[in-house]
């Protein structure tokens, strides 16, 4: 079947909080230093939310910022995905926030939560249903704010989250450009090598908990890392298989911003040069969902990204759950 039609992205935005919290400031809360967070993350700084902001306050502002440079006013959007794992509430979904602070008015609503590869997620499921008919255009936002559910006192995971939303809108485009494939992945019997394990349903939090400090992301960091760099090649191969491309063809590689070293693993294994890599790691820690559209959104900034250019987005997370996407770049500038 020939589709008359492609879905792409037709604008970009993000939003980051004021605040900045450097390797210096960690140094002095936690037993690191600068060079160790360096050498093993690639991070330096991180943006971290003030206590009354949240993913919506953020997710709102990168959604208008996509909205403006698409140049499509909120009452043209029919679907507003938010991929968060830390909604302002657990319940309704932080989109039908969104949803009413942009005023997209007519929009369905919905969140995922697949965690750091929630963007992916949204991009795949945006462009299955504008090609179906069922959306015309859609917002997808990535937005979290994990420093909130950091342990403050855990050297171990407080180093490496930062705060953050990104989004784009996706729409109509030519034929044979756009979101060419996607391939989306989850692997639950690994549900607890990164999670927050208190405050659902199955352990409802108490006084008791909450002043043992529990309630915080829990992370088996080393099993995560190997578990990352295997899949972020593989499955950036695979997607773009399912696009009859191959690695020669990627102009840019816009992963999941979660350690340099798991990005130049990939990269490796894609045989790309640096120059190919999309990379802000240093500058905003791992920002969970908004990490892959705050670095494409940069990556436009800086003019790395061109018209009919070939782009594979892929991020892993909790769940565990990873996905990818290929994109040819359908917008002229
Ligand atoms: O989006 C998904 C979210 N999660 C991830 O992406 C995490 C993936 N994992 C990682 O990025 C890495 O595993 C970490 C950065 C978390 C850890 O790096 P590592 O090279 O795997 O270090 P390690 O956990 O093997 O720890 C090495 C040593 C340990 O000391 P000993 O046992 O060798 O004496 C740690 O206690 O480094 C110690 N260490 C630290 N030292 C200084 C752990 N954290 C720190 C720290 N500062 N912040």
């Amino acid at each position: 079947m020939t589709l008359q039609m492609g879905a792409g992205i037709l604008g970009v935005g993000m939003a980051v909080p004021d605040r900045v919290v450097t390797n210096a400031d960690l140094e002095a809360m936690v037993d690191t230093s600068d060079e160790w967070i360096v050498e093993r993350t690639g991070i330096r700084q991180r943006h971290v939310s003030a206590p009354d902001e949240t993913s919506s306050d953020l997710a709102t502002r990168a959604a208008l910022a996509a909205l403006a440079d698409a140049g499509i006013e909120a009452g043209e959007i029919d679907l507003v995905i938010c991929a968060t794992t830390t909604g302002d509430c657990l319940w309704p979904a932080t989109a039908c926030l969104v949803q009413h602070r942009i005023g997209a008015g007519h929009a369905a609503a919905f969140d995922i939560s697949a965690a750091c590869s929630g963007f992916c997620y949204g991009l795949a499921i945006a462009r299955d249903m504008v090609l179906a008919g069922t959306a015309t255009r859609a917002l997808v936002i990535g937005a979290d704010t994990l420093t909130k559910h950091v342990d403050w006192t855990d050297r171990t995971t407080c180093i490496l989250f930062g705060d953050g939303a990104g989004a784009v809108v996706v729409g109509p485009c030519e034929a044979g450009r756009g979101i060419l494939a996607s391939e989306l992945r989850a692997d639950g019997s690994k549900y607890e090598a990164v999670w927050l394990p208190a405050g659902g349903t199955r352990r409802p939090l108490t006084p008791e908990m909450l002043a043992a400090g529990q309630g915080k992301l829990a992370m088996h960091g080393a099993e995560v890392f190997k578990f990352a760099v295997r899949i972020m090649g593989e499955i950036s191969l695979s997607v773009l298989a399912r696009a009859g491309l191959g690695p020669d063809d990627v102009s840019l590689f816009v992963p999941h911003q979660a350690n340099a070293r798991i990005i130049a693993a990939a990269a490796e294994r894609m045989r790309l040069t640096p120059d190919r890599v999309m990379r802000n790691v240093e500058r905003y820690g791992n920002t969970s969902a908004a990490s892959i559209p705050i670095a494409l959104t940069e990556a436009l900034a800086a003019g790395r990204v061109g018209y009919d250019d070939v782009l594979v987005l892929v991020g892993f997370g909790a769940g565990l759950t990873w996905g990818a996407n290929v994109v040819r770049w359908s917008r002229g500038d």
